[in-house]
């Protein structure tokens, strides 16, 4: 790094704006709405101090749509000076500085807003939601590829997260002794527990839970599912952490959620944060989380649904199969 590019990070960081901007982003993703709303700025101003954070390698733009994403940069932890300047700025995100404070709440409130839009979709549209999920999903293709990732096996536990109305748990039951899904919204597991007693499906149990933050032991899960739940989340990376953290050595992640696609509309009648994902999103988060992706399946819908998206099953495995594999192709790199 040169004299020049060390002086463009301190001076792209030596603004207040820009400080608490990149505050806010080590919290988090935000679009440039929300940011503009918890900062209370014009969005012109505030665009243009985001276009100088990125061009310092501190944030990062991804657009999707309508929405224009920022984050801290992939790769600036890595670096030692910007590395430097993200832990600075955490330690002042979160100190007790009265403005840096209001911005942490504000934070916050945007999130809580956020979630209570998904919230109030989804307590509407429980009783629809099997009919909602058939309009764009190619149904029993996905069903059947997911179970067979399994092989057959009968694992120990199975974790659903964002188990809404208990359909995964219910194609899965073959496959596990012990099951629990969790959701946040209690009119879906009113009738996920419908659903499950009239499938027969004993040995699953439903639970009122934040998927985020579940109390649940570390590597307490022989396989954890989330299915069509990432694209409302705000923060769809933390949910594959938490899962990382659910999984037992050796153990799968079976995620299950749209390419990346062009339908705006969902954002504003059906709640939908993201657009879908690519295969790269997916596997940065799966390495963040310490798991490796190791197989992608796609599924295209055929020429005459034109309502239905192309949907994405990512498997990825916990460490002990993860290392078992790289033994298995480079029998000398592991000790
Ligand atoms: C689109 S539905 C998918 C349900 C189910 N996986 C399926 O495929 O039919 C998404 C579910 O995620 C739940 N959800 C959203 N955010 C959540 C969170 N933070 N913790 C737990 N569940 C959440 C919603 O309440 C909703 O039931």
């Amino acid at each position: 790094m040169s004299l020049d590019d060390t002086l463009n990070i301190f001076r792209a960081i030596g603004e207040e704006t820009r400080l608490r901007i990149m505050g806010l982003l080590c919290r988090g993703e935000l679009t440039v709405t929300e940011i503009t709303t918890i900062l209370g700025q014009s969005q012109p101003r505030v665009s243009r101090h985001l276009k100088i954070l990125a061009d310092a390698g501190l944030a990062e733009r991804h657009r999707e749509g309508a929405w224009m994403f920022y984050r801290v940069a992939a790769e600036a932890r890595d670096d030692p000076a910007l590395g430097a300047v993200l832990t600075s700025v955490e330690a002042i995100a979160d100190s007790s500085d009265r403005i840096v404070a209001r911005d942490r709440e504000r934070f916050e409130q945007s999130r809580e807003a956020r979630a209570a839009v998904a919230a109030a979709y989804f307590k509407e549209n429980a009783r629809e939601w099997t009919r909602l999920r058939r309009l764009h999903l190619p149904e029993s293709d996905i069903e059947a590829r997911m179970v067979g990732l399994l092989k057959g096996e009968v694992v120990d536990q199975f974790i659903d997260l964002g188990a809404g109305t208990g359909r995964m748990l219910e194609i899965f039951a073959g496959h596990y002794r012990a099951g629990v899904g969790y959701d946040l919204s209690h009119e879906m597991l009113a009738i996920a527990r419908a659903n499950l007693e009239r499938a027969g499906v004993a040995h699953a149990q439903l639970r009122h839970g934040d998927l985020f933050s579940l109390p649940l032991e570390p590597q307490s899960a022989d396989v954890v599912c989330i299915h069509q739940v990432l694209h409302f989340l705000a923060e769809p990376a933390a949910a594959v952490a938490e899962a990382a953290r659910l999984l037992k050595p050796g153990g799968r992640l079976i995620i299950s959620d749209f390419a990346p696609h062009d339908l705006e509309f969902l954002r504003d009648e059906h709640a939908h944060r993201r657009l879908g994902f690519s295969d790269e999103e997916v596997r940065d988060w799966c390495a963040a989380a310490g798991l490796a992706l190791d197989k992608i399946e796609t599924l295209s819908p055929g020429s005459g649904e034109r309502r239905k998206l192309t949907v994405k099953i990512w498997l990825c495995d916990s460490p002990a199969k993860a290392m078992r594999e790289i033994s298995r192709l480079h029998p000398r790199s592991v000790a």
